[in-house]
């Protein structure tokens, strides 16, 4: 059985203000049925670290550099996520796509640093509007999971966040139905390639998942848990959607 997986991706958002949301956090959730992550800012890993203490709590970084260490001024790379307290590392997100023009095969090689360095990547894929409506979704999402994900994932060092560009942030998110289609194809195009290991590779829903909608997209097979945006940045947001996938295990 795959455990279940609540991802919190603060973003560019974050403070040390915003440890408190962190200590409240896991006060609520002290022997949590399901992992937790909470990707912050980098400059707030080592403090988070520091702050869950023994709490079962994940701290991850939002993307790394192919590279262990040299001259690239303002980028960060997976061993120093790792030397900081980090798990996990977001690689891929949309918004690194976009604003970063980040390619499949980059994500792949930044997936093998991530795990090079003993971290979990968290591999980020979905369709653009433009592709959902031109009926490509399935193609798209394909091609994304050949060329992103190494061939050295293994059910514990990979998970799969899907999420559609267009519900990230917009309060719009996809139909059960066409999230349950997505979650079965990304499952049977892991587990061909993958076997067993495919099998076992978390797979999140992520996009303007909310305290309203987590119940309803936690019911659909093969959605493992979600990465959660704007609602993961205040404890009381996020703790409700933690409480409605703790209701699925
Ligand atoms: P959102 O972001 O929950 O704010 O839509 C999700 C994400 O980008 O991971």
């Amino acid at each position: 059985m795959r455990r279940k997986l609540a991802a919190g991706n603060w973003k560019m958002n974050g403070t040390a203000d915003d440890l408190a949301q962190i200590e409240a956090l896991t006060a609520a959730f002290a022997a949590p049925s399901v992992d937790l992550l909470i990707c912050p800012p980098a400059t707030l890993i080592a403090q988070m670290v520091w702050k869950k203490g023994a709490h079962p709590l994940a701290i991850g970084g939002q993307d790394c550099h192919t590279a262990a260490k040299g001259a690239h001024t303002g980028d960060i790379s997976a061993p120093i996520l790792a030397a900081a307290g980090a798990t996990a590392v977001l690689v891929g997100h949309s918004e690194r796509r976009t604003d970063h023009q980040e390619t499949d095969a980059l994500v792949s090689v930044k997936a093998t640093a991530a795990y090079d360095a003993g971290l979990t990547a968290v591999i980020c894929i979905g369709e653009t509007l433009a592709e959902r409506e031109a009926g490509t979704t399935l193609d798209v999402v394909r091609n994304q999971l050949a060329g992103s994900i190494p061939d050295a994932a293994t059910a514990a060092n990979t998970v799969i966040a899907y999420e559609p560009v267009w519900a990230i942030g917009t309060g719009k998110i996809p139909t059960i139905e066409q999230i349950a289609e997505v979650h079965g194809f990304i499952r049977s195009e892991l587990t061909a390639r993958f076997a067993a290991e495919g099998e076992g590779m978390r797979v999140l829903y992520g996009g303007s998942v909310k305290p309203s909608n987590a119940a309803d997209i936690f019911a659909v097979a093969d959605v493992d848990g979600a990465l959660v945006g704007g609602a993961s940045l205040k404890a009381d947001d996020f703790g409700p959607i933690i409480t409605a996938l703790e209701a699925t295990v």
